[in-house]
């Protein structure tokens, strides 16, 4: 019988702000993720990554980090929205590796405490992540007001978000499916 490798998929919370309302949002995707049969998540923190910051690219490539992208067959990226943009860090982070992230696919969470869900720092990531090599898929959770969303202890208090996760879920883990066919069978 064959045996399935399950697939790998990293979460990366994208911020090192103290107190974050992300890593709610980071934690609710991995316990969802986790849930799933055939599918192997991580949580990555980029806080704890310790990057230096006198330098760029893959220059100063993590090689914990790098593993990680390297045997990735799918990553999800919790991106809060900072002045309509991305944390200066994330993107320093996703920067150090290249190679790594070829044909893999890519899901984004925005987490923001205004009304439109992160969709501003959605749309600035995404040329980014196409020139890395990634395969943005065409579903995002938009994680808006997120302050409402969860308590101070992280505790959910708007089940739709379940819904929502899953439908992200199985459209990431379809793209991962497809690309991890097409890297190991297509010629
Ligand atoms: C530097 C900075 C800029 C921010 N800019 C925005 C913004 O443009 N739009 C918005 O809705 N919230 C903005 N926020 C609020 C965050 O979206 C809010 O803190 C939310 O909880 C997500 O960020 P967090 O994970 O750091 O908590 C900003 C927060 C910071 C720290």
């Amino acid at each position: 019988m064959e045996v399935i490798r399950p697939l790998f998929i990293p979460v990366l919370l994208g911020t090192a702000r103290k107190g974050c309302q992300s890593r709610h949002a980071a934690q609710l995707i991995m316990q969802e993720l986790q849930g799933r049969a055939g599918v192997e998540a991580e949580l990555i923190e980029i806080a704890k990554m310790g990057l230096p910051s006198d330098d760029s690219g893959e220059a100063i490539k993590d090689q914990g980090f790098s593993a990680s992208m390297e045997r990735a067959d799918a990553l999800v990226i919790v991106a809060p929205e900072y002045n309509h943009g991305y944390p200066g860090l994330l993107k320093h982070v996703l920067d150090s590796c290249l190679k790594e992230y070829i044909h893999k696919a890519v899901g984004i969470a925005g987490v923001s405490a205004g009304p439109f869900g992160g969709s501003r720092v959605i749309e600035s990531l995404l040329p980014v992540l196409r020139e890395l090599g990634l395969v943005t898929i065409f579903w995002d959770v938009n994680f808006s007001s997120v302050q409402n969303v969860f308590a101070a202890d992280g505790k959910l208090l708007d089940e739709s978000f379940i819904r929502r996760i899953d439908k992200f879920l199985n459209e990431l883990i379809w793209m991962a499916k497809t690309l991890r066919y097409g890297r190991e069978q297509v010629r």
